[in-house]
This record gives structure tokens, sequence and C-alpha cells, in this order.
């Protein structure tokens, strides 16, 4: 199982592209699985969950074509991947391939509303807590689904004649319901209004790609999303948007280090509520063209307080890396985690650096060190794992972060774009 060794101390100079977000990638790709023609994406980054996401479609019937392999003058990698599924192969997702990436049961809207049928496994991922599918059932019996549970499966029917638009309130915001609802509403018969749904720039990124396929969606990036379903879409040409936690995640890193990097290729509005945390944190924060620069001070950092939020509040995939950054303030800090219940699993591993946290309920409080010294530790989700990488950028000598697989789901070539900007990050594969 591969680690990563850092040693700690340098600051961060240079470049850094940011990639295409995993999280929009995932939902435009389960999108091809709605119509027969192609759905060309572009930007999409190479992650272990993508390459995962290419296997499950074929299951389903999607041919995959990958082109733009290609590493561009900036040190940008995007590749452009053209999805066909003329015909649905198969409309179950089995447990093997479901239990390994959370979203893959994210098909079971796309086969529903073009199959009239899904048998998908109840999910896996990250555990970060006990994430139920309950909001899933809810909008798609809403839309005249029968779902019924057997096995370890959800088996999903559409009414004779397909699913039917409906009004659905979501009882609590959830991104990758109103995903699921939006795909599953665009072929149904009728109009669906969803409320309480979720904002992040990722619905809309997907709404919008709905949209050039021929689907009728607004209100997307709003709470209320009106779809107006249609009897058939069509193929499209679509660029995925960049990532915003690799954004913040970088900038935090910059933020901690100290140093001066330009994340290229990205878009702050994307992140407005992170950045301004970084700036209080006593990093600057300023647009270029065409991306974000940061500068740091490393030992001036001053504590903040935040609380996790749906978007448009500070998002919980950067919450570990906030932390990260406030194990180095200059005085007590607090995180309060609102989205998943379990997720101060780093916790425990910051302090392997010398981080001092203690945590009551779903707050963190943190004292800041001016030292952390580099320690063994272990990745054990995500979001979770970069805020041990940047830690340990951070810190004193040498950290050794093992389980990097969960980096690998979520950051593209992690090591390479740090170390372009001179830190010492390598890769040992055992
Ligand atoms: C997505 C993101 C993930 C991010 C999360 C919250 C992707 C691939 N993943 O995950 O990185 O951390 O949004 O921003 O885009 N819930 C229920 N019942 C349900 C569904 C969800 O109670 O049926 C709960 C979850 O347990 C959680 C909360 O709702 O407490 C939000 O989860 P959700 O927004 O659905 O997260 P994901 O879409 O899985």
């Amino acid at each position: 199982m591969d680690r990563i060794r850092i040693v700690g101390g340098n600051e961060l100079k240079g470049i850094i592209p940011i990639s295409g977000a995993k999280n929009a990638a995932l939902p435009l790709m389960i999108a091809s699985l709605l119509t027969s023609d192609t759905l060309t994406l572009e930007n999409v980054p190479h992650l272990a969950d993508v390459e995962l996401l290419l296997r499950i479609l074929g299951n389903h019937g999607v041919d995959v074509s990958v082109n733009g392999r290609r590493e561009h003058q900036d040190g940008s990698y995007s590749r452009t991947i053209h999805f066909t599924c003329r015909t649905v192969a198969d409309t179950t997702a089995p447990y093997e391939l479901v239990s390994k990436m959370r979203a893959s049961f994210w098909v079971i809207g796309p086969l529903l509303a073009r199959e009239g049928k899904a048998r998908v496994s109840l999910p896996g991922g990250c555990a970060i807590g006990t994430r139920p599918v309950d909001l899933f059932i809810e909008g798609l019996q809403a839309l005249g689904a029968e779902m019924e549970i057997d096995g370890g499966y959800i088996n999903a029917t559409a009414p004779k004649g397909g699913l039917i638009g409906a009004t659905y309130n979501f009882p609590k915001v959830s991104v990758g319901a109103t995903h699921v609802m939006m795909m599953a509403a665009s072929l149904a018969r009728g109009t669906t209004v969803i409320g309480n749904a979720a904002r992040e720039p990722e619905v809309v990124d997907l709404a919008n790609c709905l949209n050039a396929m021929g689907a009728k969606i607004s209100g997307a990036g709003t709470s209320t999303i009106t779809i107006e379903g249609v009897s058939s879409l069509s193929g499209a040409r679509h660029r995925v948007l960049p990532d915003r936690i690799e954004t913040g995640t970088y900038a935090m890193a910059v933020a901690m280090t100290g140093g001066d990097v330009v994340l290229q290729g990205t878009d702050a509005s994307l992140l407005d509520t992170a950045l301004e945390a970084i700036r209080r944190a006593g990093a600057e924060v300023t647009e270029t063209d065409g991306g974000i620069r940061v500068v740091g001070y490393g030992s001036e950092i001053r504590p903040v307080d935040i609380v996790t939020e749906p978007f448009p509040g500070f998002p919980t995939d950067l919450q570990a890396q906030f932390m990260g950054l406030m194990t180095r303030a200059n005085g007590v800090s607090h995180v309060t985690e609102t989205i998943f219940e379990n997720r101060f699993m780093h916790v425990q591993e910051l302090a392997r650096l010398g981080a001092r946290i203690t945590l009551s309920g779903q707050t963190a409080r943190i004292e800041g060190t001016s030292r952390l010294r580099g320690a063994p530790v272990m990745a054990t989700d995500l979001r979770a794992s970069v805020s041990l990488v940047i830690a340990g950028l951070a810190a004193e000598g040498e950290t050794m972060v093992s389980r990097v697989y969960h980096l690998d789901r979520g950051f593209e070539r992690l090591e390479e774009k740090l170390t372009r900007c001179g830190a010492i990050v390598e890769r040992i594969s055992d």
C-alpha cells in the first residue's frame, strides 16, 4: 500500500493548476445514462473515484472513449471523455461496485427514469457517519416509484408510462438526493418542484449539463428547483467546473506553510465562505485573471471559528483541512461539524503531530501551537487524509501518511502539484 512522505518546513511558491471537480464529474458522468446519444465531458479529473465510476457505467452499457489525456504547458492535465449509452445493458448496480463509492448509488435516478426500473445496492463510501438513503427513497416515491428494500438492495419500479412530476420538499438538504431528483424528474411526465434543494455549485453544473441535453430545469443554485419533464434527452458537450474543495485545500496549505501561490483555473465565487475564513486567519487572498492568489505568512495565523453548513456555508469537505490550519493558530478556535456526525477522525491523527484538540459533541476546540512535529499518521477518509498532508507540510521533520488510497480518490496528482511549488512530498510504493 502506498504511503506519502513529507518533509515539512518549506514555503509553497508557484502555480497550482486546479482540476475539474470530482463532485461534479461523478453526477455528470451518471447523467450519460439518461440518453442514447453521446455526452462529452471536458476537464474530467483523473481520480480513483472517476475510474471506478467508469467501470460501473460500463456495467450498465455505457461505451467510454477517453482522449485529451495530455499535459498542458502550465502543468494542468485534463481529460475529455465521451460517454454513449445506446441501450442500457443492465439495470442492476451490484454490491461489489456500489459499496466502494457512495455516489455510484445515484445511478438509481437515471436507470429508473429511462428503463422504468433499477436494482441498486445500498451504498458504501467514506466512513464519516451513517449516511442513510431515506431522502432518495422518499423523493423517488414522490415521483410515483415503488421502492422496496430487499437483501441489501433497493428495487425501484416506475409506474406504467414512467415517473410522474410532483412537488417534493426535502426535510434535509442533500446534494446527492438533489442530483438524483433532477435526473429522474428530467424524464418524468409533467412538472416537478423540489423544495429545500441543495444549492451547491455542483448541482448547478449538473443542471446546466442536463439543460444542454434538452432538459428544462430552472432555479438550480436556489433552494427551489423546477423541472419540466421531457420525453427524451440528447447528447451534449459540457466542461466540468473547477474543484472548489481542491482549491480551498491548497489555499489552506499556503496559509499554513507561508508562501505565495496562484491557484490557476479556478473561481473564487465557488468558495466565498471558505476564502473569507482563510482571510480572517491572516492570509491574503485575491482574485487574479483566471484564478486566485494566496499569500500566507505561516507563523502568524489567527484563530477563526467555523461551522460547516450546506452551500453557501463553510463546506464540510474543507473542515478537516481548516482544522489543520487552526492547529498552527496563535490562540483557541472552534470547529463545529453539522453535516456528518462522525467526521472528526483526523483529530487523533493531527494530535500525533502535536496538535492540541479536544472534542465535545460536534465541536472541536483547537488550541493552536507554533510547532507541529512530523510523525507517522494514518489517512482515515478522503478529506481527513489531505488535512494530514498539509499539516505535515507545516510540521518540522518527517511525516509519513499511510493508507493514501483515500487521497487518490479525490486529489489529482497531489504530490506533483505540491512538489512543483517547492514542497518535499514523495510517494513511496511498498
Ligand atoms: C456530497 C459530496 C460530499 C460532501 C457532501 C456534503 C459528492 C460525490 N459527495 O455527498 O463530498 O461531503 O455532499 O456536502 O458530491 N442524508 C440523509 N438521508 C439521505 C441522504 C443524505 O440523512 O437520504 C444526510 C447525510 O447523512 C448527511 C447529510 O444528509 O448528514 C448531507 O449528505 P449529502 O448532501 O447527501 O451528501 P452526499 O451527497 O452523499
